[in-house]
C-alpha cells in the first residue's frame, strides 16, 4: 500500500471513529444531578449543532477551503427592492421533475392534492416583510453547477454534503456509501454494528470509478429532483462521467462518454466471472470477487473487454457506454440470479406525487407514488424478452425499499425471492422490480382541539389553572427557538380558553399572541430580527446569520422547521380565532411557513419542502453542515409540530388543497416517527440489531441511529425531545403500544427506560412530558405526577392538564 493510501484510510479511520465514537457515554442511572430546565437553557444553544460539528472545524482548520475566498455571486434578486427583478427570465428552479410529476401521475391514475408546479396559495405579495442580507457562507460554486441549480437553494437535501465544504463527504444512497471526488466516485456497501446506544456504520470503500487516462478533473452537482441528485465529471477533453443518486437503488451507475473506464479497488481482485448473456440487448455482466470476499456484479452495455492489473480494471479507450455495479449481498449465487434479470435499467428522474386523501373516518388515506422515469422510458432500449420464469417482461428497476415502506406496499410488489444481505440504518432492506414505489398512507384525523369531549368537572379544572397560568403570559427568549417555544405556549392557553368557552381570557390571550408576534413578522423590533437571506433563499435570524454556531445554526438552515413550527402554531390559532385581527400578520408567517415547508416547485424565493424527504418519510433538520454521517434529525416532536401547525394555518386561511398536502405530509413525518424513533423493544431489535438496548431513538442520522442528543445524555432529554411539545397532533405518536412497552423501570431489561427517566428527570418540565405521555396507559395516576412537576418554558400546566383529560386513557385491566 502506497504511503497516500495509508494516510487516506487513516484518515478515513480516524474520521470514522470520531463520527462513530467521539461521542461521552451516557451516564449511568440513578444520577443525583437535579438538572431543572433553565440550566438546559443555558447549555443548550451550542449543543444543538450536532456534535461532529467541532470535527468538521478541525477538519477545516487543516486543510482550510476555498469556500470562503469565493466572490458573493450576483443573484436575480434586486436588492434594493427585495423582489424578483422582473426582466429576468423566471429561473430554472432546481427541482426539475415538475413536469414529469404531472405526467406521473396520469401515468399511475393518482390524482394530485396539489399542483406543485403552480405558484402556492400561501404566497401572497411579492415584496418579503424581511429585509434582505447576504449570508457570510456562499455556496461553492467548484462544486455544484450554478446555471442549473439556482437560488433558491437546497438546504437540508440527503445529499448536500456533495455541495458543501470541499464536497468530499460521503453521501447515503442506501445501500451504499458514495464518495465524489473531482476524477470519480467511490462507493461500498457499508457495514453496520450494534451496541446498547447505538448502530453506526463503517465507511469502507470497494471501489474507485474513474478513468485511466486522467481526463477527468472537476464534479459537479449538475441537477436534483424531487428523489436525487445528478452529478456529472469532465475536464479538458471530451471525457465525461454522469450519475444519477437515488436511494434504494440496487446498481449505481455510471454513464460514461469518451473515457477509458477504471474501476480501481484497494482490495485484491480474486476472481473475474463473465457472465452468459440471457438476452441479446443485455448488458454484459462480469461477476469479480474480491479478498475481503465481497462479490460484485458489474455490467456493461456496450460490453467492455476488462483488463485485470492489480488492483484495479481497465476498460478499453474512449469507450462511449454506460457501467453499473452492484454489491452481491450476503448470498451472492441466488442475488446473482436477481441482480442479473434487472442489469442495465437505471434511473434518470425521480418524482413524487402525493395523491388526494380518500375515505372518511378511520379509513382515511392517500397514496404516495415515487416514481422513476429510467433509460429504458427514454427510448431505445424499452423492452426485451428474458428467458428465465419470473423475469420482467418490460425492463423495470431493481430498488430497495426501507421497513416503512414494506408495512404498507401490497405485499405482492416485494420480490419474492429477493435480495437478501442488505440494510440502512433505519433496517432491513427489501427489493422491488417496479419503476415506482406507491404505497398507502393512513391519514389520521387531527384538529386543533384534542378527541375526548371535556366533561363539564374537568373543564372547571381547566378553567381554574388557566386563571392561575394567565399571569404568566410573557415571553422574554429572545432567539427564535426559546421565543416559538414560549409564544406557542400562550397560543396553546388561547386555544384552551376557546375550547372551555373563557371568552374573557380568549380575547387578553389574543391581544397577548398579537402583541408578541408584531415585533418579528411585522415590525422587525425585536433584537434578533428575522431576514431574507439572499444567497441561498430563506429566513434566518441576524445572529445566527452572524455566527454559524448561534440560535441553533439557524443561520445556516438548522431546525428552521422546528423554530418556526412554533411560530406557525401560534398564527394558526389566532387566523382561526379571529381571522381579521391576525391579517396585518398573516404575510410575516406565510412567509415564514414557505421558508420551511414551501408546497410549490415554481416558487422563486423559497426552495420546495426544505426538509422534507418523501422517500425516508420524514424531514432532515441538519442545514449547511457536513457530516461524515449525512443527514440528521433529533427532534420529530418538533418536526410533526411543525407540519401540524402549517396543516392549522392553512385550513384556518381556507386554504384546501394546500390543507390536504400538510395534513399528508404530517401523517408521513409522524408515521417515520413511530416506526424509527418510538420503537418498542421488540421493534427496536429488529431495525437496530440484537444489541440495541432501548426503545428510543434520540438522534437518527443517514448512517448512524444513536440514542443521545445534542444536548445531554439524560435519559429524559432522549426520550422528552421525541415529544415535545404537546397538542392534539402528538397522541399520533405517543402510541399505547410504545409508552407501555417503554414505560419500564428495570435495569436490565430496559436500562433508563421511561419510568427510571421521569424518576431521574425530577418533577422538572421533562418528568412532566413523560408523564403526561403516560397518560395513554394510566391517565389518573399521570395526573397526579405531572401536575406536580414544574413545567417546561414551552408548556404549561393549563396544557398538561388539558393534555391529558382530552388525549389520556383511563388505565386499561392489567393484562
Ligand atoms: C482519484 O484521485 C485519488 C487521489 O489521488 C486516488 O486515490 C484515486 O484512486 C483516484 N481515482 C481514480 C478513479 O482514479
Amino acid at each position: 500500500m502506497r504511503l497516500q493510501e495509508t494516510l487516506g484510510l487513516l484518515f478515513l479511520w480516524t474520521l470514522h471513529s470520531a463520527v462513530v465514537y467521539g461521542w461521552p457515554a451516557p451516564e449511568v442511572l440513578p444520577g443525583s444531578k437535579k438538572l431543572q430546565i433553565s440550566t438546559i437553557k443555558a447549555t443548550a444553544a451550542p449543543a444543538r449543532i450536532p456534535r461532529s460539528y467541532s470535527l468538521n472545524l478541525a477538519q477545516r482548520s487543516q486543510s482550510p477551503s476555498d469556500i470562503h475566498v469565493l466572490k458573493p455571486k450576483r443573484h436575480p434578486y434586486n436588492k434594493d427592492q427585495n423582489r424578483l427583478a422582473r426582466s429576468n427570465p423566471v429561473a430554472k428552479r432546481v427541482v426539475q421533475a415538475a413536469g414529469y410529476q404531472k405526467r406521473a401521475s396520469e401515468l399511475q391514475g393518482v390524482t394530485p392534492v396539489l399542483d406543485s408546479t403552480q405558484p402556492s396559495q400561501l404566497k401572497g405579495q411579492e415584496k418579503l416583510v424581511f429585509e434582505s442580507q447576504a449570508n457570510t457562507y456562499k455556496p461553492n460554486t467548484n462544486l455544484f453547477d450554478a446555471t442549473a441549480l439556482k437560488k433558491p437553494l437546497p438546504t437540508n437535501r440527503w445529499w448536500l454534503n456533495l455541495m458543501l465544504e470541499k464536497g468530499a463527504d460521503p453521501i447515503h444512497p442506501y445501500p451504499y456509501l458514495v464518495r465524489c471526488a473531482t476524477n470519480g466516485s467511490s462507493i461500498g456497501l457499508p457495514k453496520f454494528s450494534s451496541t446498547a446506544q447505538a448502530i453506526t456504520s463503517d465507511q469502507v470503500i470497494d471501489w474507485q470509478i474513474g478513468d485511466d487516462d486522467k481526463q477527468l478533473t472537476k464534479r459537479l452537482v449538475t441537477g436534483a429532483d424531487a428523489l436525487g441528485v445528478q452529478v456529472t465529471w469532465s475536464g479538458t477533453g471530451a471525457a465525461q462521467m454522469k450519475s444519477r443518486f437515488y436511494k434504494g437503488m440496487a446498481f449505481q451507475t455510471f454513464v460514461m462518454t469518451q473515457m477509458t473506464p477504471l474501476l480501481r479497488t484497494g482490495h485484491a481482485i480474486t476472481s473475474m466471472q463473465p457472465l452468459e448473456n440471457a438476452a441479446a440487448d443485455m448488458p454484459a455482466l462480469t461477476r469479480v470477487k474480491l479478498n475481503s470476499g465481497a462479490e460484485w456484479l458489474i455490467a456493461s452495455k456496450p460490453a467492455i473487454q476488462w483488463k485485470k492489473t492489480s488492483g484495479q480494471l481497465v476498460g478499453q479507450a474512449k469507450y462511449t457506454g454506460y457501467v453499473q455495479l452492484a454489491h452481491l449481498g450476503d448470498k451472492p449465487d441466488s442475488n446473482i440470479q436477481v441482480l442479473q434479470q434487472y442489469a442495465g435499467t437505471y434511473a434518470t428522474e425521480g418524482s413524487v406525487t402525493y395523491s388526494k386523501i380518500e375515505g372518511s373516518g378511520d379509513a382515511r388515506s392517500a397514496n404516495i407514488v415515487l416514481l422513476y422515469k429510467t433509460n429504458a422510458d427514454a427510448g431505445g432500449d424499452t423492452s426485451y424478452t428474458y428467458n428465465t420464469p419470473g423475469a420482467p417482461s418490460t425492463k423495470q428497476l431493481l430498488s430497495f425499499v426501507l421497513p416503512h415502506h414494506v408495512d404498507r406496499l401490497d405485499s405482492k410488489s416485494l420480490l419474492s425471492p429477493g435480495l437478501t444481505g442488505f440494510r440502512s440504518t433505519k433496517g432491513p432492506l427489501k427489493a422491488i422490480g417496479s419503476n415506482s414505489i406507491s404505497y398507502k398512507q393512513k391519514i389520521e384525523t387531527v384538529d386543533f382541539t384534542g378527541s375526548n369531549v371535556i366533561a363539564d368537572a374537568d373543564k372547571t379544572r381547566i378553567q381554574s389553572q388557566l386563571t392561575k397560568d394567565m399571569a404568566k403570559v410573557e415571553v422574554t427568549a429572545s432567539d427564535p427557538y426559546f421565543f416559538g417555544k414560549g409564544v406557542a405556549r400562550v397560543a396553546r392557553l388561547l386555544q384552551i380558553a376557546q375550547e372551555i368557552g373563557d371568552t374573557a381570557s380568549a380575547s387578553k390571550l389574543q391581544t397577548q399572541v398579537i402583541a408578541l408576534l408584531q415585533p418579528w413578522l411585522v415590525k422587525k423590533s425585536n433584537s434578533d430580527p428575522l431576514v431574507y437571506d439572499e444567497t441561498w433563499g430563506g429566513i434566518v435570524s441576524t445572529v445566527g446569520l452572524k455566527d454559524s454556531s448561534a440560535d441553533y445554526g439557524q443561520g445556516r438552515y438548522n431546525d428552521h422547521h422546528f423554530h418556526y413550527g412554533y411560530f406557525l402554531y401560534a398564527a394558526a390559532v389566532l387566523a382561526k380565532h379571529d381571522i381579521n385581527s391576525f391579517a396585518p400578520l398573516k404575510e410575516g408567517a406565510s412567509q415564514l411557513l414557505r421558508d420551511y415547508a414551501n408546497p410549490s416547485m415554481t416558487d422563486e424565493q423559497f426552495p420546495y419542502m426544505r426538509h422534507f424527504d418523501p422517500y425516508d418519510g420524514h424531514s432532515w433538520a441538519a442545514g449547511l453542515f457536513t457530516f461524515g454521517d449525512g443527514r440528521n434529525q433529533e427532534s420529530t416532536g418538533e418536526a410533526i409540530n411543525a407540519y401540524y401547525a402549517a396543516y392549522l394555518y392553512a385550513k384556518a386561511l381556507g386554504l384546501k388543497e394546500t390543507a390536504d398536502f400538510y395534513e399528508i405530509v404530517l401523517n408521513m413525518e409522524a408515521a417515520s416517527a413511530r416506526r424509527y424513533w418510538h420503537p418498542t423493544r421488540a421493534q427496536a431489535t429488529e431495525l437496530y440489531g440484537e444489541a440495541f438496548k432501548h426503545n428510543a431513538v434520540g438522534i437518527l442520522w443517514s448512517s448512524k441511529a444513536d440514542y443521545a442528543t445534542f444536548f445531554g445524555a439524560d435519559p429524559e432529554f432522549i426520550y422528552g425531545i421525541q415529544m415535545i411539545p404537546f397538542t392534539p397532533a402528538t397522541k399520533m405518536i405517543i402510541t399505547q403500544d410504545w409508552v407501555k412497552d417503554a414505560w419500564c423501570s428495570d435495569q436490565g431489561a430496559c436500562p433508563d427506560g421511561m419510568k427510571t427517566a421521569a424518576a431521574h428527570a425530577n418533577k422538572n418540565g421533562w418528568a412532566q412530558f413523560l408523564y403526561t405521555a403516560y397518560s395513554v396507559v394510566d391517565r389518573n395516576s399521570a395526573l397526579e405526577n405531572a401536575m406536580a412537576c414544574k413545567p417546561d418554558d414551552g408548556n404549561s400546566l393549563t396544557n398538561t392538564l388539558h393534555w391529558i383529560l382530552t388525549s389520556g386513557q383511563a388505565a386499561s385491566p392489567p393484562v
